[in-house]
């Protein structure tokens, strides 16, 4: 009996309506980000979009903002042209914001300079950047990718952020979208709209955080579709860590110029911080699953494995030099 009050009790209970900054690193016209804008709408939440002017792809947490209005070749996709301030909205919808920036600079433009227009005094709660065109698994994209560059950058400010990267990694305008649930954009902006409401369930943000503070979430999404191996894939905790890969170059025989290839190796893999039994979020989304991994942007060592290297160094260090 208890059991389908709790259901009742479930259903009854909304998932509530959030301030949200969408930002990415594609640009502010790319399909992705257009279907996950719309999807939250739909979803009740109040979204300010805020992306970059031009394709930023690769550009990490880098900070670089406009000294000139937009220049030669405009906007991506010709959405905005040459001359155009450094910032403004679409048209037809205030809402939606290029900045001509970086991801990390448009994702703070959007804070401090928009935010404070479009919602007055009440706070920003959740940051979602992305879907990225295109998957970023491990320590290694984690710094490279701008679109996890913005997320971070927003957790620093103390604002839960999440990182989406969705598989399929076309670079198209929203224009582009044939608005059948099945288009790859408006099923990657479905997996936000979940992970959003998972995130909000039964939580009243006048009172509490969706994340603490520092803490931030990566969600890679796998290439799925009608049509394709992968329909309809479940959500799996993970860390970053485990089976990531970094750089290693090795000398083309014919031109002798440096090739970077991928390398799992052990330095980007050991388990410092992350859930032990968890597997890693690299594995995981190369198969039909979606990655979940939480990250922090505390940097530091844990106290467990620092305390002993400064009571080796201080032993070998001038004492007056070390506390
Ligand atoms: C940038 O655009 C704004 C708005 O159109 C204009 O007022 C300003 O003079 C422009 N600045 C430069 C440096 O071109
Ligand atoms: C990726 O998206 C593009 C554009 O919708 C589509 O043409 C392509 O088939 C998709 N790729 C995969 C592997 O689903
Ligand atoms: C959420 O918290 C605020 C502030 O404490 C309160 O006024 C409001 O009624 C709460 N909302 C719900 C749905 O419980
Ligand atoms: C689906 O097919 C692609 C392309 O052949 C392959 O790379 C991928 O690993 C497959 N995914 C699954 C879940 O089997």
């Amino acid at each position: 009996m208890w059991t389908s009050i709790a259901s009742l009790l479930a259903l009854l209970s909304s998932s509530a309506a959030l301030n949200i900054i969408l930002t990415n690193d594609d640009s502010w016209a790319s399909a992705n980000i257009r279907a996950a804008y719309d999807a939250l709408k739909a979803d009740g939440h109040d979204v300010l979009l805020v992306g970059p002017a031009v394709q930023q792809s690769g550009k990490g947490g880098t900070f670089v903002l406009p000294t000139s209005n937009i220049t030669a070749p405009g906007g991506e996709f010709n959405t905005v042209a040459v001359g155009a301030p450094y910032f403004g909205h679409d048209v037809k919808n205030p809402d939606l914001f290029y900045f001509n920036g970086t991801p990390a600079a448009a994702v703070v433009f959007g804070i401090d300079i928009l935010a404070p227009i479009h919602f007055g005094s009440n706070p920003i709660d959740l940051v979602v950047s992305g879907p990225n065109e295109g998957q970023n698994n491990g320590p290694f994209t984690f710094t490279l990718s701008g679109t996890v560059g913005a997320t971070y950058t927003a957790v620093e400010r103390g604002i839960p952020a999440v990182a989406f990267s969705a598989g399929n990694g076309t670079h198209r305008s929203f224009t582009t979208n044939t608005g059948d649930t099945s288009d790859p954009a408006n099923l990657a902006a479905q997996v936000v709209v979940n992970i959003v409401r998972a995130l909000s369930n039964n939580v009243n943000v006048s009172q509490e955080r969706l994340l603490p503070l520092g803490i931030g979430m990566s969600v890679n999404i796998p290439t799925f579709g009608p049509g394709i191996n992968c329909t309809n894939p479940p959500s799996t905790f993970t860390r970053l860590t485990g089976g990531a890969t970094v750089n290693q170059i090795t000398l083309d025989p014919t031109t002798g110029f440096p090739v970077a290839n991928n390398l799992e190796a052990r330095g980007v893999n050991a388990n410092i911080n992350g859930v032990r039994d968890d597997p890693g979020e690299t594995p995981t989304s190369a198969g039909c699953e979606t990655a979940v991994s939480i990250f922090s942007v505390d940097y530091d060592a844990p106290e467990r494995i620092a305390v002993p290297i400064q009571r080796r160094l201080r032993k070998n260090i001038r004492a007056d030099n070390l506390p």
